[in-house]
């Protein structure tokens, strides 16, 4: 008998097929904190709202929208989770991950991913981007843990390379013709809810951490384990290591990422016209 998320997996993508039986997207996409407006460029098809979707969890984040859109962009089939589900809101690590191996149960191959995070790099300036080469995950909790179904993935997966080589390559490529400057770095994921205090920023730095953010690494893990090839990119919304007053808020986090965000919006509705 299939184990407990496997039927689930079915349930869920039973319904979103009952409810939209439009072209497999081969392109997932998730949005991160105040970066939801890549919607808007879809040619949308049906938009579900999470609370419509059998064991799917529900969004509470301010600048997160909670809606499964189905739709076009750059003229290709692609799924977008627009507000994720974050580890600090109180969801298992497994619920966490849900919406990324239901892409997957669709028929995803490639997710493109987004989030706000903190610069540690002394050259980041708020409103930059960087294109996520690796990661550090070791603060948070890993979403395999417990038995494994072979169904989802291996039990052992390798990390060697989370982070597609060649789809760097191409938004390296995109980002010049577009001229946007694009750093690459190393993204330390935490738990949050809290910003890091300057010794933990400091710590996570010396860690090899470029930046630093409360999502993402748990998702990049539940789809490497089940062979998605993953690009990632970060919004630096604040920084920090400095030596002024260095009080974050949330308020400025959404403000910054809006700023930023037709940078991304371009790079990523290219990168999905070029796969
Ligand atoms: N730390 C952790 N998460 C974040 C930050 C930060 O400074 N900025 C945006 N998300």
């Amino acid at each position: 008998m299939a184990s407990k998320i496997i039927q689930e997996l079915k349930e869920t993508v039973g319904y979103i097929r009952s409810v939209h039986a439009g072209d497999t997207p081969r392109v997932g996409i998730v949005l991160g904190s105040g970066l939801g407006n890549l919607s808007r460029e879809i040619r949308v098809e049906k938009e579900i709202p999470y609370e419509d979707i059998p064991h799917f969890p529900v969004s509470t984040v301010e600048g997160h929208q909670g809606r499964l859109i189905f739709g076009t962009l750059s003229g290709k089939p692609v799924v977008v989770l627009s507000g994720r589900f974050h580890y600090y809101e109180g969801y298992t690590p497994e619920q966490v991950v849900f919406p990324i191996r239901v892409m997957k149960f669709l028929g995803v191959e490639v997710l493109l991913l987004s989030n706000a995070a903190g610069g540690m790099n002394k050259a980041f300036k708020v409103g930059d981007l960087m294109i996520i080469r690796d990661h550090i995950s070791l603060f948070v909790v890993n979403p395999l843990l417990g038995k494994n179904d072979t169904e989802l993935g291996p039990r052992f997966p390798d990390m060697s390379e989370p982070y597609d080589r060649s789809l760097i390559a191409k938004a390296k490529m995109i980002a010049a013709k577009l001229q946007i400057p694009v750093h690459e770095g190393v993204y330390a994921g935490v738990t949050g809810p809290t910003f890091e205090t300057r010794a933990e920023y400091k710590l996570l730095h010396i860690a090899g951490g470029d930046a630093v953010g409360m999502s993402t690494v748990q998702e990049v893990i539940a789809a490497r384990h089940a062979g998605l090839s993953v690009f990632a990119m970060s919004v630096i919304t604040d920084l920090g290591i400095r030596e002024e007053d260095n009080i974050i808020t949330h308020e400025e986090v959404l403000q910054a990422a809006g700023e930023a965000e037709p940078k991304l919006t371009g790079i990523f509705s290219q990168l999905i016209a070029a796969l």
